[in-house]
């Protein structure tokens, strides 16, 4: 059996309240399956401003650089919103992270059990089975990365903002690439999602996302869709879709929407992989809630684990190769939320518990 060697940055607000949580699975299922946890806990994000003057402190760094996988929390809030914008947690920390090992795909899983179809804001006879989708969102290109991104002010007085959207040919075949490899595996059905009626880097992303899986992949069935229509069909009939694989900025947006069609952001786990292999030969990866810090909620202890405890499944399945530990705690999470455990962000109506009381349920499913 491996040894787990990870590094755990928590990050701000929540992020340490779910982190324990998942943490205490993991601690269950590592005891169950002899497992030895070998974790490194680091700040990062506010915390790491806070603490070290640093949103990604060079120690966290290096301990990442060491580990074969990390199990990140989520950054930012009202606390560090007055630093410029360029200090501020999400840009100073999780964005150079995702630069920093390369994370490039990032695959955001989509599911909504057919039990707990009534948290989904469709109307449950649209969606009989539930929803079972995958977003690949490209992570470490377009917009949040494209230089020049810079505010100036005119010789006129007047003030200009610049973001820059960028995309090398190589980098849409990588992640391409990725989303083969997630349709492979499903229906063989692959939607790519652009702006290609306006959008010049759009363009290229269309002509090179064809000919690679032309070339590549030619038993995937491959269409492809505006941003903008890509939107409303997710809301509208969800399950058209299988995998999509989508730009930075585009991902972000509908990955957010994807979640909430699926009942809540609060389920949503991440995996961010790149090039890099870890000490195993397996993929070296970042496995985050997409969710934010919720600062609303932070310290009630009502914050829904379930999207980190998802995010160590999947860590264990992608860094690790366990893919059954990773589908016992998939299963368990499932089994919670279906007989009656919810968190206020799925309870509907229906009686919620909070935090721990949620981690419990998990656990006893185990
Ligand atoms: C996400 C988040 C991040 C992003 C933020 C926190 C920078 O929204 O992972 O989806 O925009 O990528
Ligand atoms: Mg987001």
């Amino acid at each position: 059996m491996p040894t787990l060697k990870f590094a755990v940055l928590p990050g701000d607000y929540i992020g340490p309240e779910v982190m324990t949580e998942a943490l205490r699975v993991l601690a269950h299922v590592a005891q169950q399956e002899g497992l030895t946890l070998d974790y490194k806990i680091a700040d990062v994000g506010g915390a790491g401003i806070d603490n070290h003057g640093k949103a990604l402190p060079d120690s966290t760094v290096k301990l990442c650089e060491e580990s074969d996988a990390i199990l990140f929390g989520s950054v930012g809030g009202p606390k560090w919103e007055k630093l410029p914008p360029k200090d501020q947690p999400e840009r100073a920390a999780l964005l150079p992270l995702r630069k920093h090992f390369t994370l490039f795909a990032n695959i955001r899983p989509g599911l909504l059990y057919p039990e707990l179809s009534d948290a989904s804001p469709i109307k449950t006879e649209r969606i009989p089975q539930g929803i079972d989708i995958v977003c690949i969102r490209e992570l470490t290109g377009g917009l949040y990365f494209g230089l020049p991104k810079a505010t100036t002010t005119l010789p006129d007085g007047d003030i200009q903002s610049v973001d820059t959207m960028v995309y090398r040919k190589s980098e849409i075949e990588r992640i391409t690439k990725t989303a083969i490899d997630a349709a492979r595996a499903r229906k063989k059905k692959l939607c790519s999602i652009d702006k290609a009626n306006v959008l010049e880097t759009s363009v290229l992303w269309r002509k090179t996302v064809t000919e690679y899986v032309a070339k590549n992949a030619p038993e995937i069935e491959l269409s492809h869709m505006y941003v903008d229509n890509a939107a409303m069909q997710l809301v509208r009939s969800p399950n058209q879709f299988d995998v999509f694989v989508t730009e930075n900025m585009f991902g972000d947006i509908l990955s957010d929407e994807m979640a909430c069609v699926c009942g809540s952001l609060g389920m949503l786990s991440s995996a961010s992989l790149g090039t890099g292999k870890n000490s195993l030969g397996l993929s070296f990866g970042l496995f985050e809630p997409a969710g934010g810090t919720a600062p609303d909620i932070a310290g009630k202890g009502i914050a829904n684990p379930c999207a980190q405890i998802l995010s160590v499944a999947l860590m264990l399945r992608y860094s690790f190769g366990l893919e059954k530990t990773a589908a016992r705690i998939e299963n368990a999470v499932r089994k919670a939320v279906t007989s009656g455990t919810r968190t206020g962000d799925i309870a509907f109506g229906k009686p919620s518990v909070g935090t721990v009381a949620m981690t419990d349920a998990i656990i006893a499913n185990l």
